[in-house]
C-alpha cells in the first residue's frame, strides 16, 4: 500500500505535484493523466529523485522520503524509466547482475538474477548485449532488472512505449504476473487507457498535479471529468 499525503513539488514558478493525497492499494495500480500531469514526477518523487516541498509517503506503513534513493532500492523500490536504460555492452545477464550486486546476498545472485530472467522470458538471450537488443527484449530488460531481488513497489513508467499491440499484450500478462511472483505491489503509467484498463484493477488520473480520480478503473475511465480533461470526449 501507497499512501501519499499532501505532496507538492514545485519547479521554479510551477507546481507539477499540487497537494497531492491518495492511497493506492491494488496489486496493479494505474496512473494517468495527459503529458505534463506530473506522473513521471510523482514518480521521481516516490523513487527519491525529486524532493517535495511539503508531505509525506509511506509504502508498507515505512516512511519514504526520507530514506536516500538507493535505501529505497534496498527497501524493495524498484522503478524503470520512459526512456529505457539498458547497458549497451553489458550482456542481458548483467544488465541485471548489477542490480543484484546491491540487493542480493552473494550466495543468492544467481539464482535471483535467473528467476528474474526465466519471468520476463529473456533465459535464451541472457548473453546477448545490450547493444544487440530490439526494443521488444529492452523494454522486457527494464521489467526483468525490476524484478531482481524481493521488490516491495514496482514503478513502470510508460513500459509499453513504442511497443507493438501483440508486444503490450505479453508486457501486460507479464506486468500481471508480478505480484502473485514477488508479493511487490505495481503502479504503472500508460498512455494506453486499454492496456491500463487490462491491467489496473485501480487508477489514480492526475491533471495539472491534482488528483482528478481515482478508485476502480471501469468506474474512473466513466468518470465525466476524466472522459473530458483526459479522453477528449463529452
Ligand atoms: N526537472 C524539471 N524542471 C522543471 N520542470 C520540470 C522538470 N521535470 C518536469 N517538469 C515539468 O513538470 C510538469 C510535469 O512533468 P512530468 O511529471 O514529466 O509530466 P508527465 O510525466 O505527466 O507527462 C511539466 O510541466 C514539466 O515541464
Ligand atoms: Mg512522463
Amino acid at each position: 500500500m501507497i499512501e501519499i499525503s499532501n505532496i507538492t513539488v514545485r519547479f521554479g514558478g510551477i507546481k507539477p505535484i499540487d497537494q497531492l493525497t491518495a492511497t493506492l492499494t491494488a496489486p496493479v495500480a494505474g496512473l494517468i493523466g495527459p503529458n505534463g500531469a506530473g506522473k513521471t514526477t510523482l514518480l521521481n518523487v516516490l523513487s527519491g529523485f525529486v524532493k517535495p516541498m511539503e508531505g509525506s509517503i509511506l509504502l508498507a506503513g515505512v516512511p519514504l522520503l526520507s530514506l536516500s534513493p538507493l535505501r529505497r532500492v534496498e527497501a524493495g523500490l524498484r522503478r524503470s524509466f520512459q526512456t529505457e536504460q539498458v547497458v549497451e555492452d553489458l550482456t542481458v545477464h548483467d544488465n541485471l547482475s548489477a542490480i543484484a550486486d546491491h540487493v542480493v546476498p552473494a550466495g543468492e545472485r544467481a539464482r535471483a538474477v535467473e528467476a528474474a530472467l526465466s519471468h520476463v522470458r529473456l533465459t535464451d538471450v541472457a548473453d546477448l548485449l545490450g547493444g544487440r537488443l530490439n526494443l521488444f527484449q529492452r523494454r522486457l530488460v527494464e521489467l526483468g532488472k525490476c524484478l531482481v531481488g524481493q521488490p516491495k513497489l514496482i514503478l513502470l513508467d510508460e513500459p509499453a512505449a513504442g511497443l507493438t499491440d501483440e508486444e503490450g499484450a505479453i508486457l501486460r500478462d507479464l506486468v500481471l504476473g508480478i505480484p502473485a511472483v514477488t508479493g511487490a505491489q505495481v503502479l504503472v503509467i500508460d498512455h494506453d487507457v486499454e492496456l491500463i484498463r487490462a491491467m489496473c484493477s485501480e487508477t489514480m488520473v492526475l491533471d495539472y498535479g491534482k488528483l482528478l480520480a481515482l478508485g476502480p478503473t471501469a468506474e474512473v475511465l466513466a468518470n465525466d471529468n476524466v472522459r473530458r480533461a483526459y479522453l477528449g470526449e463529452l
